[in-house]
């Protein structure tokens, strides 16, 4: 117990990884991988397809354990899902086999907290309405959310971890086959959440939007490549060791801070 950063009065990292390894079967997905995240960090997460972003994502909402090595919250071990880290999974992810309407779904963020079903009260409603407006969907309340299109599924999903009110926010691949109000209204709302010590940390596979929307950047491919700014850890050769000659850096010039870049995608 002595080891616990917080009881000297140190402030631990919101979220910390040490020497973490993911297996799945015989195969690594993460290796050796070292990093932490501080309260108020936008961290965008990036490496090629299967370089073990939603992995990490997983591990820190408590679903995948580490083969080796730790990974905390607070400065506490994470050994299932924890209440204070939302986790948003890939919208593919997502089927939405039975009728629900949109508010309803948002009321879905309670669940934790809500000690057994009971229908919800005004409070709580009010709150889910806040929340959804938000993100611009109040007047989508009542529609059943198969309805709604992707980019409108995703701002109900991201209602729903406000509501929720946690102090980390994972969000898998938010920006992927979004339209572009919807990513921008995102990019406010990470602001806005930003400024309340909220950590987001999310994956993605677009470079300009990680540049853009973080300020923090992790680079993977299933170890560590870089971490810190941006602009420091887009460096080309950075993005040659990720995607290993998948990626076509435009105007880089003397400068180390490449102002284009387009990774190919699958
Ligand atoms: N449930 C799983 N079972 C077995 N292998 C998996 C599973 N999930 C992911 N993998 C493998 O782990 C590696 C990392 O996957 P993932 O974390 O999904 O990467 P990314 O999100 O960067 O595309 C990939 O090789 C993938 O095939
Ligand atoms: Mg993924």
């Amino acid at each position: 117990m002595s080891s616990n950063p917080l009881q000297h009065g140190i402030s631990a990292p919101i979220l910390a990884t040490y020497g973490l390894s993911v297996h799945y079967g015989n195969r690594p997905a993460l290796e050796d991988i070292s990093l932490s995240i501080e309260a108020g960090d936008v961290v965008g997460v990036l490496g090629p397809n299967g370089s073990g972003k939603s992995t990490l994502l997983q591990v820190f909402a408590g679903m995948i354990p580490p083969s080796h090595g730790s990974c905390s919250f607070n400065g506490r071990e994470i050994t299932a899902p924890t209440p204070g880290i939302t986790y948003v999974p890939q919208r593919a992810g997502a089927s939405w086999s039975f009728p629900i309407s949109v508010i309803d779904a948002v009321l879905l963020g309670l669940g934790r907290s809500t000690p057994r079903y009971r229908g919800f009260g005004g409070n709580e409603r009010r709150r889910a309405f806040e929340a959804l407006r938000h993100v611009e969907m109040e007047q989508h309340a009542n529609v059943q959310i198969g309805a709604l299109s992707g980019g409108q599924q995703q701002r109900v999903f991201l209602a729903r971890a406000l509501l929720s009110g946690g102090s980390v926010l994972l969000l898998d691949e938010p920006f992927t086959g979004v339209d572009i109000p919807t990513q921008t209204l995102f990019v406010s709302l990470f602001d806005d959440l930003k400024a309340r010590g909220m950590a987001i940390v999310y994956a993605t596979h677009d470079l300009d939007q990680a540049r853009s929307a973080s300020d923090k950047a992790v680079l993977l491919n299933r170890r560590l490549i870089a971490i810190g700014e941006p602009d420091e850890v887009f460096q080309s050769s950075n993005l040659q060791e990720a995607f290993a000659g998948n990626v076509i850096v435009i105007d880089d010039s003397a400068t180390t801070h490449p102002s284009t870049a387009t990774v190919n995608r699958r």
